[in-house]
């Protein structure tokens, strides 16, 4: 592994599977819902999209999980989204309700969708409106949670190499865009993930190897990648990966 030190890169933890990796952090969002509920009595985690994440969400929607955490005292939020409705096969929204939402006794009104239907930057102002209301008046929202998976560009949420939405420094969310795929997205920008009090990368596979070495490892480029620019100021960051993206480190 690198030599920058734990602070640097936070804490790497590898898993001999990817369903290892799922499980802990399913623990892992136990443990921060259990601890936030009983510091101020509700817990807000900001989920991560694509496909890693997936099966965390199936294991905190049945037994153990689901029972271990106090789902109204819950608020979900969305890290970032694809610019499409919800029913759509792109939508991360769609992939947890699918996966979580419908499966668990969670008021409607704590589940924060980013409306992906319609205009993005009208859309994405529309969801800052939304995270103001809920954390008040602040400079940044504190997720007490922000889950993140990264791309095998090493990109993380919808934050891009190249785009203007890594150098925003005061909107919580922006409207951007996937050039690879020519998709429309919003996305919580970088100092709001670095607001949070606890962040969790979730990492699989060997298609990441690479590229994790190089967002953990030393080879610090004159533009880092976006995963490299998410370390909590005042929070703690987490890398669960399993055996084969680590193969590298
Ligand atoms: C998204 C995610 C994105 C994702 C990475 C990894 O909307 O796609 O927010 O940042 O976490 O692209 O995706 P996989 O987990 O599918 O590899």
């Amino acid at each position: 592994m690198s030599s920058m030190d734990k602070e640097t890169i936070g804490e790497v933890l590898v898993f001999d599977t990817s369903e290892e990796v799922a499980r802990a952090a399913a623990k892992k969002v136990v443990a921060y819902a259990r601890e936030a509920i009983v510091d101020h009595g509700v817990f807000s985690v900001a989920l991560a999209g694509g496909n890693t994440p997936r099966r965390v969400y199936e294991l905190l929607a049945s037994d153990p999980f689901k029972g271990l955490i106090e789902w109204p005292k819950v608020h979900l939020f969305f890290g970032d989204e694809r610019c499409v409705p919800p029913h759509h096969q792109d939508s991360n929204y769609g992939m947890v309700y699918t996966a979580l939402i419908s499966k668990i006794e969670i008021p409607g009104v704590n589940v924060h969708r980013m409306v992906g239907e319609g205009n993005p930057e009208e859309n994405a102002a529309a969801y800052e409106r939304e995270l103001r209301s809920f954390f008040g008046k602040r400079s940044w929202p504190r997720f007490d949670l922000v889950l993140l998976g990264m791309g095998e560009d090493g990109h993380t949420a919808s934050l891009f190499t190249g785009s203007e939405a890594l150098k925003e420094e005061s909107k919580w969310v922006v409207a951007t865009r996937m050039r690879k795929l020519e998709q429309d997205r919003m996305t919580l920008t970088a100092p709001v993930l670095n607001h949070a009090a606890h962040v969790v990368f979730l990492v699989t596979g060997q298609g990441k190897a690479k590229r994790l070495s190089e967002v953990l490892g030393h080879q610090l480029k004159a533009e880092p990648l976006p995963s490299q620019l998410i370390h909590p100021i005042d929070g703690t960051l987490e890398w669960l990966v399993d055996k084969s993206a680590a193969s590298f480190l």
